[in-house]
């Protein structure tokens, strides 16, 4: 079997979709399976810029299948802007396909990831208001609208009809709001979008199934990351899906059996967008130097992302909950010209060590990082295409992570460009 898990080992953006990017020119399928357009994946290919949310990163390959598989949350409308940006380009776009099971963001669910937001307060989560919360829950409450419900006028109009209802009175009775939703509007604005998408919709398991089946090369994409897991990330403040690669097997449509191998990305630091307590955090020069080299502000949202050292408490508990077979590290030209570079190795509280990722955030707010100080380097490494040649002191670092960690460091990404990458092992 070839089949390769990419999955997002620390908060998100750790650079995902330049790896499935690199890897799709050799891959048959790409399979998108939780989250929607809360995610932002940049792709650079030879100085152009693409930013995509939903689409899976291996369209830029025309002979690859991209799969939106049936654990992702659709929002049609943001998926027809993004087929337009690409069709601009003279991207083939024709190779996608939807899952019909997969579930419809409404501008209510938008609408009520808002005014929660709003609701909560100095506790707020700091979500994208892509809607993703309302939606999942609407699943798992069981009255979400799927896809092969938008196929059939017939069904989309009383599951539609029921759902405005509901959600006005919570608008009305819980929020105060007197705006209410039309239900003719949002109808026929999602009619338009029916017909426009039909071409792309199928069933996505049988796909992803055969494939792989047949031998071919099947990517899973990853979007957000472990400590983003609804399950096993710093709840409440993640995503309503499940990033870590067990949410592949759901919300793709195959057994776990089917997947192979596991590749966490790891930033050479640590990032995260909206709130929660980050250990490694810097607010000092020292972090508004990382966010400016590594341009640090968000793909989706375009807020500007919090940073700190690497914390090697999250990615053992990544290399753990995803079973993580390799690394691939990512920005390591970003931390060129730090004197020194630390790396987190545990936690303390007061003078108890903590090995372990905490599932407290009344604990984990209290733990100070324990650091290990290493040399930095100034040499330019973003033009570097072999291990062998990055400055010593590069090296050492990527091997101090592999020794913690526990992992070996198979790709090193030195830039943006899908050129800027070090492969020391093959993935397929
Ligand atoms: P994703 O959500 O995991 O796909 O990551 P994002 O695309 O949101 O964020 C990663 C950012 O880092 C993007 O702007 C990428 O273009 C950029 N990037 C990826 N790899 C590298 C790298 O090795 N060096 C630098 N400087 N930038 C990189
Ligand atoms: P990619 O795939 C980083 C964060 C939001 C917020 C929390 C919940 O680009 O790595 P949501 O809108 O999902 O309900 O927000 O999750 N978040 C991300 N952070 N990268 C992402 O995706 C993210 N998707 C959601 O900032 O803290
Ligand atoms: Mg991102």
């Amino acid at each position: 079997m070839k089949t390769v898990a990419i999955v997002g080992s620390q908060w998100g953006d750790e650079g995902k979709g330049k790896v499935i990017d690199y890897l799709a020119t050799q891959a048959d399928v790409v399979v998108r399976g939780q989250g929607g357009n809360n995610a932002g994946h940049t792709l650079v290919v030879n100085d152009k810029k693409y930013a995509l949310h939903l689409i899976p990163s291996g369209v830029l390959n025309p002979n690859t299948i991209n799969v939106i598989g049936n654990g992702i949350v659709f929002d049609p409308k943001g998926f027809l802007d993004e087929i337009e940006k690409l069709e601009k380009e003279s991207i083939d776009v024709s190779n996608i396909k939807i899952s019909d099971r997969a579930h419809i963001i409404f501008p209510y669910h938008k609408e009520l990831d808002a005014l929660a937001e709003e609701a909560r307060g100095d506790n707020k989560i700091g979500t994208t208001k892509k809607g993703i919360g309302p939606c999942y829950m609407d699943k798992t409450e069981r009255s979400g609208i799927r896809i092969c419900d938008l196929m059939d006028e017939e069904v989309f109009h009383k599951k539609l009809k029921s759902q405005i209802e509901a959600k006005n009175n919570i608008v009305k009775n819980i929020y105060g709001k007197t705006n209410l939703f039309d239900f003719e509007t949002i109808y026929n604005e999602y009619i338009e979008y029916a017909e426009k998408i039909r071409k792309y919709v199928d069933d996505t398991s049988v796909i992803v199934y055969n494939s792989i089946k047949e031998g071919k090369k099947v990517l899973f994409e990853g979007a957000q990351g472990t400590l983003l897991d609804l399950d096993l990330g710093t709840y409440p403040f993640v995503t309503s899906s499940h990033p870590i690669s067990g949410g592949f097997a759901i919300g793709s449509g195959v057994g776990p059996n089917m997947i192979k191998d596991v590749v966490g990305i790891v930033k050479a630091y640590t990032t995260r967008v909206g709130e929660g307590p980050f250990v490694t955090e810097l607010n000092d020069e020292i972090g508004e130097k990382i966010r400016v080299q590594g341009r640090e502000f968000g793909t989706t949202t375009g807020r500007a992302r919090r940073c700190g050292w690497f914390d090697s408490v999250i990615v053992r508990y990544a290399s753990r909950v995803n079973g993580l077979t390799s690394i691939s590290l990512m920005l390591l030209d970003v931390l060129t010209g730090f004197e020194t570079i630390k790396i987190c190795t545990a936690y303390k509280i007061g003078d108890k060590i903590i090995k372990d990722f905490p599932a407290s955030l009344e604990i984990l707010s209290k733990c100070e990082p324990v650091y290990e100080e290493l040399n930095g380097w100034n040499e330019d490494i973003s033009g570097i295409d072999k291990f062998e040649d990055l400055p010593e002191n590069a090296k050492a670092y990527i091997e101090k992570i592999e020794e913690i960690v526990g992992v070996s460091v198979d790709m090193i990404s030195v830039g943006p460009d899908r050129s800027q990458t070090i492969v020391r092992k093959n993935i397929f």
